[in-house]
């Protein structure tokens, strides 16, 4: 994968399969720290302890039992790439908490890519999913939580062309406030 972005869609869709109706992102870049981390947490279906591990070590299970998918195993091999790595904790029936930690200024580390239309587009796909989605810049950040959109809105359409104009103006205007000092 090319942008950072799409591996934070790849992990977001692991959650949406797993049955998840709130889905938070965090995605934090530090630049006094230099690291870039985000965490995603959801409240799916979880995974019981061996299906944790063998899905941050798909090559060690062995391709017998069942098909070890790709997007973790890619995530980590890019986040440790740049001297970070990742961390997943996970419960049955209760969810599932994965955070990626990337050197911010490693010349490895894949650029972030289109945050705002990453968000657009998962947000009006899946309208019954609750997201919370924070991204913070060193001092400044903001939150995007569709419940609140969702409370204002009622029985509105998220893709409708009003409704997307602004949500695409919200994100963009704010994604790029963040790297405005
Ligand atoms: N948030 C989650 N909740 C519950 N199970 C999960 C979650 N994320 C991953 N899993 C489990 O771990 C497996 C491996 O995930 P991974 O993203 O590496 O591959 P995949 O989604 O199966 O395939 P790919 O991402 O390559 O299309 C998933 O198939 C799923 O069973
Ligand atoms: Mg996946």
């Amino acid at each position: 994968m090319k942008e950072l972005s799409l591996h934070i869609l790849d992990i977001m869709q692991n959650s949406i399969v797993a049955g998840a109706d709130r889905i938070s992102l965090t995605l934090v870049e530090d630049s006094h720290a230099d690291l870039l981390s985000f965490r995603i947490e959801d409240n799916g279906k979880g995974m019981p302890k061996e299906m944790v591990q063998s899905v941050m070590n798909p090559f060690v299970t062995g391709r017998t039992t069942r098909r070890v998918g790709l997007g973790i195993p890619l995530l980590k091999a890019a986040a440790e790439l740049t001297g970070g790595g990742i961390s997943l904790s996970s419960r049955e029936g209760e969810g599932t908490v994965i955070e990626a930690r990337f050197g911010l200024s490693h010349i490895d580390r894949q650029p972030l890519g289109d945050m705002a239309g990453t968000m657009l587009g998962i947000l009006t796909s899946y309208e019954d999913i609750v997201f919370i989605y924070t991204h913070r810049v060193d001092e400044q950040e903001y939150t995007l939580n569709t419940q609140e959109m969702r409370d204002i809105l009622g029985d509105v359409s998220f893709s409708q062309p009003e409704v997307m104009l602004w949500l695409s103006e919200y994100l963009n205007e704010n994604e790029t406030a963040l790297y405005q000092k």
